[in-house]
């Protein structure tokens, strides 16, 4: 029998914003028949919630009357057959589409700088996570979330690489966006993402890196196997 079937990890991939870590925590966990979980999406959707009822607007958020109505903002992730994906649920609504466009990227960076909105997250992340067996994607998941993760990784890549995928992938979806303005909103969340009080982003002390500014993804995703692989066989 493989002994490394029966060993769960958890694995937590950290890094900027549009570096890929979705592409290879997806692909480690469907590999290593892990569950995946997308923990900006998280943000992204308490993000949506505010826009929606009026309580962000111009790159602002009213931070308390968001906090007020935390206990009524549900997130959800359900499994979807046809894509083969989790998807994110909103108060019972599939907001998958909707949490990556603009408006809520424009926004995403104050809300995810709350305190009380990034407790309530971790919660619930870590609930995901009590049974091991996940690849979990963010900020702070090898250094808040799970900081005994088996496995912890830090992916970089530069901002002009990293404007250039998101523009790519926008616009492939028929977007009408400009490369000058994904690259600020790149700049602008790394700022805000690494200057936060609240949990910023950085590399955790035992964490390994990943910059695939030149890398395509099938190395990517061999080199983090090889990682996963050992980290298994030692636990
Ligand atoms: O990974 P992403 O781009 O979908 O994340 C959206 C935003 O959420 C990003 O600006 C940073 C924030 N985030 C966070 O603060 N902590 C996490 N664990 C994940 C995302």
């Amino acid at each position: 029998m493989n002994q490394t079937k029966n060993k769960k990890i958890v694995i937590a991939i950290d890094g900027h914003s549009s570096c890929g870590k979705s592409t290879v925590a997806k692909q480690l966990a469907k590999q290593l028949g892990y569950l995946y979980l997308d923990s900006g999406a998280m943000y992204r959707a308490v993000t949506l919630y505010a826009l929606r009822n009026q309580l962000a607007n111009n790159g602002t958020v009213n931070e308390q009357a968001l906090v007020d109505r935390l206990e009524k903002i549900r997130i959800e992730f359900r499994w979807n057959e046809t894509t083969q994906q989790n998807e994110t649920y909103l108060n019972d609504e599939n907001v998958e589409e909707e949490i990556r466009q603009l408006p809520v990227a424009n926004h995403v960076s104050p809300v995810a700088t709350i305190k009380d909105v990034r407790q309530a997250m971790v919660r619930q992340q870590q609930k995901l996570g009590e049974n091991k067996g996940i690849v979990m994607d963010g900020r702070d998941i090898g250094t808040v979330v799970f900081p005994q993760a088996e496995l912890k990784i830090f992916m970089t890549a530069s901002p002009e690489v990293r404007a250039q995928r998101r523009y790519d992938e926008l616009t492939a979806k028929g977007q009408q966006v400009r490369f000058d303005e994904i690259l600020k909103n790149v700049e602008d969340r790394d700022r805000i993402d690494s200057g936060r009080k609240e949990s910023p982003l950085r590399q955790a002390d035992d964490a390994l890196i990943l910059d695939n500014s030149y890398l395509n993804r099938e190395d990517q995703l061999k080199w983090a196997m090889e990682k996963a692989k050992e980290r298994i066989e030692d636990c």
